[in-house]
């Protein structure tokens, strides 16, 4: 198993890209914690995954609230003992144009997408300097490479993740903590349930593949990178895009 004795925490782990990670991550030997706020969800998701045989732990998280992460990272260290790999994960979708977008609505967006994984960068960080290893996964997108109508907050924040992920990588490289991005192009998940079918078709039709990607196919590149076959990899944006930023 490529995750044995690990201990990872997985932001917005109850649907989507974090629910399939969850569940690959247990499958490979790792003890998760579930970070998300739908304690139902949370609960049924830890049956499901002990009844398999795998190790979870749910722990009620709004990534937004500094109080909630430490909570989050301390629950962990008290029940495990550790943290060894940090998907930061969690996040929500804007359709805003700049002109139209109210300040509640920007802040609202960077304060989960952005400041969400700021804040558990920050408390993961500090417990692996303390076992002098560790892996971080930011859960960033296309949208923090190339531009899109409509998407401006959420643009902003996904770029603002890429690059803090490049210089957190650089500074915390010498003490074996290794901090990368994960860039998804189309997904399949819930975050696109109130996106318009045309506009989806727009979409597919853009990318090369000419397909959305499934939720598995982006957890399988974390699980790389949370694994110690990534060793060497540390600041890297991995576009799961089926082509598009190469056009
Ligand atoms: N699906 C796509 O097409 C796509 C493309 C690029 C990037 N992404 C990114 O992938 C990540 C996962 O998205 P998804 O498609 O699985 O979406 P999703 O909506 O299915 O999952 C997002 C998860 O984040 C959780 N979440 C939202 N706000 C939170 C908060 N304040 N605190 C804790 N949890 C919170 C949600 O409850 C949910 O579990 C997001 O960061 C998203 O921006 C998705």
């Amino acid at each position: 198993m490529r995750l044995s004795g690990k201990v990872a925490i997985i932001t917005g782990g109850t649907f989507g890209i974090g629910e399939s990670t969850v569940r690959l991550f247990a499958k490979e030997g790792a003890k998760v914690v579930i970070a998300a706020r739908n304690e139902a969800k949370g609960a049924k998701l830890v049956d499901s995954i002990k009844a398999e045989g795998g190790e979870a732990l749910f722990v009620k998280t709004d990534v937004s609230k500094e109080e909630d992460v430490a909570n989050l990272v301390q629950q962990t260290v008290e029940t495990y003992g550790k943290v060894d790999v940090l998907f930061a994960n969690a996040g929500v979708g804007d359709m805003q144009d700049l002109d139209c977008c109210t300040l509640e609505e920007w802040n609202r967006t960077i304060s989960v997408d952005l400041t969400g994984v700021f804040l558990c960068n920050k408390y993961a960080i500090k417990e692996m300097a303390k076992i002098g290893e560790g892996s971080i996964i930011n859960c960033a997108s296309i949208l923090g490479h190339v531009g899109q109508m409509s998407v401006s907050a959420y643009a902003a924040a996904k770029g603002g993740v890429v690059n803090m992920t490049r210089a957190a990588a650089v500074t915390y490289a010498s003490q074996g903590i290794r901090i990368n991005a994960v860039c998804p192009g189309y997904i399949d998940t819930p975050i696109l349930e109130n996106t318009p079918s045309e506009v989806i078709d727009q979409l597919v039709s853009m990318v090369p593949a000419r397909r959305l990607g499934k939720p598995e196919e982006v957890a399988n590149c974390v699980l790389f990178l949370a694994s110690d076959e990534s060793s060497f990899v540390t600041g890297a944006n991995l576009l799961v895009d089926g082509g598009y930023t190469a056009q």
